[in-house]
């Protein structure tokens, strides 16, 4: 019976080597020192054995039991450790893998042409006025010296506000550009000041709204920089020095420009900007097409009308004011050739700037 025992255990630890998991650990439990293995069946047979047998065969098998429980509690130690050991390495951080880039939004590309034209004026000394985008036919046409059937009114069709309909003479609408913001700067500037007031110097930016067939060239929505200076000696000379210097900040600093007559109700004389196609430097291409030139904004001496209209006696008082579309000036300096993208919110659009 000794024997056997010994053969056993010799047996059992030799399996017990073997054992490479948790799961096996298992089953070599069951196979060496469960109910039905031989080392019980040692156990069960003790009752037939003889009185000087049983003890010691009882207490071998004892031992027997404790080795090999003793055995395989250190084995299941020694696979424990291995099982933590494994999972901590694969939560390893490898410190020296680049950095997971954190995406971040950006300015969308008309508000990033609208803070540098602020900028570049208010270098110059021009303050922001902001004006209501819900206008009257009064101050967005009349006050600005269009008369009720002038075929400027033709350029700029018009949003209505339907309940104001009724308003025949002076219906509500969408204002169809920043000019109108003239004439509530300068009266707003006489209420402040009723006596001989100060210069004023303004750019007047907003949202403007015309109810056009959208096209890649024009959309019912976009904006616009209006600019306004009136004071005591106001030259024409002041207008393009004042414009000229913002075409060079803004397009750089050998940039040519050219005033060209034109004519709009609101100014006397009236000019169009140009400035040499900075894509080509003035040779032609398809953005300038072929005219080495880009034009850039609207300009002009206030017309004594308006000036009269927001209460400043043109006999004393004189001034030049301009516009430009943000979205055109960034169209060029990009070469956007759709306007519609402004507004698309496409993603792959916008990324680029
Ligand atoms: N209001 C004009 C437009 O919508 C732009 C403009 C032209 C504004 C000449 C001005 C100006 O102030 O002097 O198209």
């Amino acid at each position: 019976m000794q024997e056997k025992l010994k053969g056993i255990q010799q047996e059992a630890l030799r399996a017990l080597e073997e054992v490479d998991s948790l799961d096996a650990l298992d089953k070599w439990q069951t196979k060496y020192l469960g109910r039905s293995s031989a080392l019980m069946d040692v156990f069960k047979s003790l009752a037939s054995l003889s009185k000087e047998e049983k003890p010691l065969v009882g207490k071998a098998a004892n031992q027997v039991k404790l080795a090999l429980e003793k055995s395989s509690g250190e084995k299941a130690a020694q696979l424990e450790a291995r099982r933590i050991q494994e999972s901590l390495a694969g939560e390893k951080i490898d410190v020296t893998l680049p950095g997971r880039s954190i995406t971040s939004g950006r300015l969308h590309p008309t508000t990033q042409t609208l803070r540098e034209i602020y900028r570049i004026f208010g270098d110059m000394g021009f303050q922001i006025y902001r004006s209501q985008e819900v206008e009257t036919d009064l101050v967005n046409f009349q006050l600005l010296n269009f008369p009720p059937h002038h075929p400027a009114r033709d350029m700029q069709d018009t949003f209505f506000l339907k309940s104001e309909r009724d308003r025949a003479d002076n219906p509500l609408m969408m204002r169809t550009h920043t000019s109108p913001g003239q004439i509530h700067a300068m009266r707003e500037h006489n209420r402040k000041y009723p006596e001989d007031p100060p210069p004023i110097r303004i750019i007047l930016p907003g949202m403007c709204y015309r109810y056009e067939q959208i096209t890649s060239r024009s959309e019912i929505q976009f904006n616009q920089v209006e600019g306004l200076a009136v004071g005591k000696g106001i030259t024409f000379g002041d207008l393009k020095g004042t414009l000229s210097n913002f075409a060079r900040r803004m397009f750089g600093q050998d940039v040519k420009t050219r005033f060209r007559a034109s004519h709009f109700p609101f100014t006397e004389p009236s000019a169009e900007m140009d400035v040499g196609c900075f894509l080509c430097g003035g040779q032609g291409c398809s953005v300038c097409k072929g005219t080495g030139w880009l034009e850039i904004l609207g300009c002009g001496m206030v017309h004594p009308v308006v000036l009269e209209n927001g209460g400043f006696d043109p006999e004393v008082y004189s001034g030049f004011a301009f516009g430009m579309g943000p979205e055109r000036i960034t169209m060029m300096r990009h070469h956007i050739e759709d306007i519609r993208y402004f507004w698309a919110n496409d993603l792959r659009f916008l990324e680029q700037f």
